[in-house]
């Protein structure tokens, strides 16, 4: 079934999820001819999750002995969107990806809920990163990187309450959020060597303690050297809002795909969506994520 979306598109339903007509393109074909390595790493995200933050920080951690010199990172001059690749847009053109440059560990990144990822992901036996937001706030994020999208032709109906209202029906890009969320989550929790399990206000809270983690959960764990050398700090300032948003190509530039590299960057915080959603509206997104996450142990209130 097809819904009009608020993606200045329509939407489709496939598999329970929602997706653009760009994107279920590359999913389909993704599905059909992506071939996982063992080795591969995932980094699993809905919309507007914190994505560009944790390429940048997974993409510095796997790739720091390869580039030592901060000053001369390829995150200064290459979005992070550029160098780890959404794997299901890799397959939207009909001559398909060649990744035989990628140097293993392979990083990817998708939105594909778990029923979705391709048969070989599962045969494989690769590592997923999952990162969640609250959902308040990834709706706030996602409004209005959708509206920042919408061509000036399009900027029709987008309300806040019509969105909102969509968004707490289950139909919003890749949603319904909370089964995205919790297809990954009860994963991490039969397999958390398999599946790391992170929130974007926990990375927000204590990001050296999760670069730890993550760099143990990756096998990549930080040496006293490094550590005494303040290596983690380096990362964590490199990755920063303040620090990736004020870059050149970040103002200025464009994804090979048309999209401006600014509309993936806008405030970075944590709690904006109070200063969007009603008290009635926070209530209610907090009563339906409750009642769909209550029985499974996770709390993303
Ligand atoms: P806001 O719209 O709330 O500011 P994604 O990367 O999944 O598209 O998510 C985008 C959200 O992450 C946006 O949230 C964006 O501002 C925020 N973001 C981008 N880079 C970030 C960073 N380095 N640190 C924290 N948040 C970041």
């Amino acid at each position: 079934p097809a819904e009009k979306g608020w993606v200045a598109n329509y939407l489709h339903q496939y598999q329970g999820f929602w997706h653009t007509t760009r994107q279920l393109q590359g999913v389909l074909a993704c599905q059909k001819h992506f071939q996982a390595h063992h080795t591969d790493i995932l980094l699993v995200t809905t919309p507007k999750s914190g994505t560009t933050w944790l390429k940048a920080i997974m993409f510095a951690l796997m790739n720091r002995a390869r580039f030592p010199d901060p000053k001369q990172h390829p995150l200064l001059t290459n979005n992070p969107h550029v160098l780890v690749p959404f794997l299901e847009l890799e397959y939207i053109d009909t001559q398909f990806p060649d990744f035989t440059s990628f140097i293993s560990p392979r990083l990817f990144s998708t939105h594909l809920p778990f029923v979705s990822l391709p048969k070989s992901v599962e045969d494989s036996g690769c590592k997923f990163v999952y990162l969640c937001r609250n959902p308040k706030d990834t709706f706030v994020s996602l409004w209005h990187f959708t509206n920042k999208l919408r061509k000036p032709k399009e900027k029709v109906e987008n309300s806040l309450e019509e969105a909102f209202d969509k968004f707490c029906r289950g139909v919003s890009l890749c949603g319904p959020f909370w089964d995205h969320v919790l297809g990954y989550w009860k994963q991490s929790l039969e397999d958390p060597e398999r599946v790391l399990f992170l929130k974007y206000e926990d990375l927000k809270k204590k990001p050296k303690a999760l670069l730890r983690r993550l760099s143990e959960f990756l096998g990549c764990p930080f040496s006293q050297e490094e550590e005494n050398y303040g290596v983690t700090d380096e990362i964590l300032n490199l990755c920063s809002f303040d620090k990736l948003s004020n870059l050149e190509v970040n103002k200025t530039g464009k994804l090979p795909s048309g999209e401006e590299n600014c509309t993936f960057f806008r405030r970075g915080e944590v709690g904006d969506s109070m200063n969007y959603l009603t008290a009635d509206m926070l209530e209610k997104m907090d009563r339906i994520t409750e009642q769909k996450l209550k029985s499974c142990g996770l709390s993303l209130l």
